[in-house]
């Protein structure tokens, strides 16, 4: 139905495909030889601050341009009619940009790709394993305890090393805590991260994990080939992260199958792992990225709620009053109690919209399409900038101003293709709900602790928002 419209609707358009400017006629920053916008860009504060400049770019060409860094060209959207448009023409199987330097790795050891990384077909077919059960509310919201079981570690630490209101690096607390929490949902294994003295081997994971993530970025905007030729020192670091994250995944991955043959299971990945039809091979990769997925975005995200709450005392107020309202004085909030917590839904919306800690998503093209006034061929790589959205004054009144009231029922005006701080579409994050719920409850243990009086200084502050 949707596609007799969309050829309806390009009939009537009076820029129907074949006569609507291509992807020169967007406009953008000068793009310069061989370099493109790079030393722009690098100017306006390098790739840490570069949701910054695509919204400056959004401010001085519009709701849609193009940027070209050294050979890397994508095409910017920054408005909630384009990128409406863009999930009504979304095929059965949407691809993001590849990250190359982690198809390298597991092209090297021969593993297999998870969602993050999969396309076409085995992509839907992984996800359709994992969906059912992690995107729906009734599911997740059994994963309540478990969480609570992590938080009450986090916030007893919190107390413990909270030096008169101040914590040397909340961000490392934070991931470790969300770090821990994952892993208690994928592997229901405690690695004991929040205790006082870690074990090396929960140690090793979670540097591994950070050095993964810390070395892949120069892969991407250099070509990868190039530094497996070297063995550069990113290429080799890299690996040997992945090494260890595949190894220690994999050894907690074959004890829950055995446990899964030996007595039903008992829990949401139990469940999945006894029900799917995925090779040992695929289930190691899918389920190592849902860890990957869920450390830094969720830790960053609490680190924003936390900062966003702490700057605006009458938030803080009204959240607590709602949290004591609903939750009786002898209970530990659960994810029942949040079904009853407009107000603590709206505070995390709100600081997800203002510092969402995944500032874009992209989508490479499958088939040429006509977006707005433009026909953009074919492979073309677009980024949907979801801080761009979230902070423009054309979508949200006072948009600088954490205002949780703002998606209360009654006063919501917002358009829901402005606020995408999880992708959009078949591809939109797989964690949603998980991550949702886990950020709910931290914020009421938040409440109740001294978290909130803490000095949160911009320096624990990773990159993006305010
Ligand atoms: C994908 C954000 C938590 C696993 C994504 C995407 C975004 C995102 C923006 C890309 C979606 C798109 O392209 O449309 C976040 C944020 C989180 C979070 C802000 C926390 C606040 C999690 C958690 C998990 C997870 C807890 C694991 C349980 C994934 C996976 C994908 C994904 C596997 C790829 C999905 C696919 O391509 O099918 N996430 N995420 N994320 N996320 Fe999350």
């Amino acid at each position: 139905v949707l596609e007799q419209k969309d050829a309806a609707e390009a009939a009537r358009c009076p820029h129907a495909a074949s006569r609507a400017p291509t992807l020169d006629a967007i406009p953008g920053p000068t793009n310069w030889p061989l370099v493109g916008s790079l030393f722009e860009l690098l100017r306006k504060g390098g790739l840490r601050r570069q949701h910054e400049a695509l919204v400056d770019y959004h401010k001085k060409f519009g709701k849609i341009f193009r940027l070209k860094l050294g050979s890397f060209e994508s095409v910017h959207i920054g408005s909630p009619c384009l990128l409406e448009a863009l999930y009504r023409k979304e095929g059965n199987y949407p691809q993001r940009l590849e990250i190359k330097p982690w198809t390298a790795y597991r092209d090297l050891r021969d593993e297999a790709y998870g969602l993050l990384i999969l396309e076409g077909k085995d992509w839907q077919r992984v996800r359709s394993a994992f969906q059912q059960k992690l995107m729906k509310p009734t599911e997740v919201v059994k994963l309540d305890r478990k969480i609570n079981e992590v938080l009450v570690d986090f916030v007893g630490r919190i107390g413990k090393i909270n030096a008169g209101g101040k914590i040397e690096d909340l961000y490392f607390e934070l991931n470790k805590w969300s770090f821990e929490t994952i892993c208690l949902v994928l592997y229901d294994k405690r690695f004991g991260l929040l205790q006082e003295k870690v074990n090396e081997e929960a140690m090793n994971f979670i540097m591994a994990v950070k050095t993964m993530m810390s070395t892949f970025g120069m892969m991407m905007v250099t070509p990868v080939e190039l530094h497996k030729s070297f063995n550069t020192r990113s290429w080799k670091d890299h690996t040997a992260a992945w090494d260890r994250i595949f190894s220690t995944a994999k050894v907690y991955i074959d004890k829950k199958l055995k446990r899964n043959a030996i007595r039903a299971p008992d829990d949401l990945i139990g469940d999945i792992l006894h029900q799917s039809d995925l090779s040992k091979k695929e289930l190691y990769a899918a389920i190592t990225e849902l860890q990957i997925g869920g450390v830094e975005t969720t830790a960053n995200s609490m680190l924003w709620a936390i900062f966003n709450l702490s700057r605006n005392p009458a938030a803080q107020r009204n959240l607590l009053e709602e949290i004591r309202e609903v939750v009786a004085p002898d209970q530990d909030p659960c994810g029942e109690h949040i079904k009853s917590m407009p107000y603590l839904k709206a505070c995390l919306k709100e600081s997800m919209r203002l510092s969402p800690s995944v500032p874009f998503t992209s989508r490479t093209l499958d088939k040429d399409t006509v977006l707005g006034d433009y026909a953009i061929p074919k492979g073309t790589v677009l980024m949907i900038n979801s801080h761009a959205l979230g902070s423009n004054e054309e979508y949200f009144d006072e948009g600088k101003q954490f205002k949780p009231e703002r998606w209360l029922r009654e006063n919501c005006t917002a358009n829901p293709f402005a606020h995408v701080p999880f992708g959009i579409g078949k591809r939109m994050c797989i964690g949603r709900r998980l991550a949702e719920l886990q950020l709910q409850l931290a914020m009421c243990w938040a409440s109740y602790s001294t978290l909130l009086d803490i000095v949160t200084e911009r320096r624990y502050l990773c990159c993006h928002g305010p």
